[in-house]
């Protein structure tokens, strides 16, 4: 089978990887990918939010299955848009993927179908947000209806910090803005919680917690996400029937009630208060860097998971995970979040040797000839499997140290809630 996967970050490497060890996949294309997935893969350089020169290629190369990583192009409709062309595609549709895209769709399924949610309000211009926020309990919580690449929230302290988030927002800087979302402020432990659906039947594809800070200790500004540990020290039992019964089955049922179904992986973020789970986002896709950390544990094969899906059959499906402990540590160029410079060279990458149960996934990262440089905020993925957190993050510290890549920085504390130093 021929497959292309369409990103080019450390999930889309990690995703590559896990199809490359299928006896049914004979090639993979990744579109445009980077310097990890050119070594077991062939990149192809299109725009991931150029459909028509998408299917073009898809068509040309009578790829088998299409697999899409990011958002962007989801929440663009690119999974309509190739199915409209006779291609088989793993993703959610326009429809679904406004979970992700409108965090004000989504809370208005949560208030159909009473999921546990941060209580909000809808308000469609500044002067009606500054009459509520005059008055509110800080802190309190802003965010702008779209995609924001992670940047359109704001935890706010006092009335300064939010009329300043309010006018952002309404000025524009996440693209026009007729809405905004306030939100009552949660206190309490994130959770990455993921399902894979093909529309009829879903399942558990693990949890994670993200480190999304950029400095140690959760402090400094929000990233992509620094690094993450799988699963997340939450998950029991007891909570899992919680967020099934509370959470996901209700977005699914609203979801067909909208006349349509969820195809994909779907990522709830979740603030766990008091043993109760509530929802704070939905993603429609795995996370980043929760993807490379929780693939390496899946022992079934990826593409027949990925290929039950589009044909409706998960259910026919077992899911095995291998029972260890996984950490990623993410090394990002020096700046990130905030301005950094890219087409450093990354030395000695390809003379680390790797064990069994260690990798390293590319993100920001690119070949020119020989070389391996740097192409964007987070550079490179260092996961580890093992059976105690410790051990993880002391081997991922260990060949993060080899590398010597004095261009980037990390987090020494990943797992800081699981790994008492
Ligand atoms: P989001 O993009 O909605 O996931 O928000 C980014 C981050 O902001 C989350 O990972 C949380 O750390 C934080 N956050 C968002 N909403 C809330 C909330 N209602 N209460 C507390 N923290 C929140
Ligand atoms: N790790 C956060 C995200 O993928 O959105």
């Amino acid at each position: 089978m021929k497959v292309a996967v369409i990103g080019s970050g450390g999930r889309e490497h990690a995703i590559c990887v896990s199809l490359k060890k299928s006896s049914k996949v004979d090639q993979i294309f990744c579109i445009p990918g980077n310097a990890g997935t050119g070594s077991i893969a062939k990149n192809i350089i299109i725009d991931v939010e150029d459909f028509e020169k998408i299917k073009n290629f898809i068509k040309k190369e009578n790829v088998d299955l299409v697999i899409i990583g990011p958002e962007k192009p989801l929440v663009g409709g690119i999974v309509d848009y190739l199915k409209n062309h006779g291609i088989k595609v793993f993703g959610p549709n326009k429809i679904a993927s406004q979970l992700e895209g409108s965090k004000i769709f989504t809370k208005k399924i949560c208030e159909k179908y009473k999921i546990p949610t941060a209580k909000f309000g809808i308000y469609k211009n500044a002067n009606e947000a500054e009459k509520f926020l005059k008055n509110c309990n800080y802190p309190i919580v802003i965010k702008a209806d779209g995609l924001a690449s992670g940047k359109g929230v704001y935890i706010c302290e006092d009335n300064t910090q939010s009329t300043l988030a309010v006018n952002e927002i309404f000025n524009g800087k996440f693209g026009e803005a007729k809405e905004i979302l306030i939100e009552e402020f949660l206190v309490g432990e994130e959770m990455s919680f993921f399902i894979i659906t093909d529309g009829k039947s879903y399942k558990n594809f693990g949890t994670a917690q993200d480190h999304k800070r950029v400095l140690e200790g959760d402090k400094g500004k929000n990233t992509g996400g620094m690094g993450a540990y799988s699963p997340s020290r939450l998950e029991e039992k007891s909570l899992n029937k919680k967020i099934l019964e509370k959470i996901i089955n209700p977005t699914i049922k609203g979801l067909k009630e909208l006349n349509t179904e969820y195809v994909g992986f779907l990522y709830a973020g979740l603030m766990i208060v008091d043993n109760e789970p509530y929802l704070i986002e939905y993603n429609v896709r795995m996370g980043d860097p929760e993807c490379q950390t929780i693939l390496p544990k899946l022992e079934t094969d990826l593409f027949i998971i990925l290929e039950s899906c589009t044909n409706r059959n998960l259910d026919k499906i077992k899911l095995e995970w291998k029972n260890t402990k996984s950490l990623c540590i993410v090394v990002c160029s020096n700046g990130y979040p905030d301005k950094f410079q890219k087409n450093f060279e990354i030395n000695g990458l390809e003379e680390i040797s790797l064990k069994n149960n260690e990798f390293i996934f590319h993100a920001g990262t690119k070949r020119v000839k020989s070389k391996i440089v740097s192409n964007g905020g987070r550079v490179l993925n260092f996961v580890i499997l093992s059976n105690e957190f410790k051990k993880c993050r002391i081997k991922a510290l260990e060949l993060i140290k080899k590398l010597n890549w004095s261009k980037g920085f990390f987090r020494k504390d990943i797992g800081f809630k699981v790994i008492r130093s």
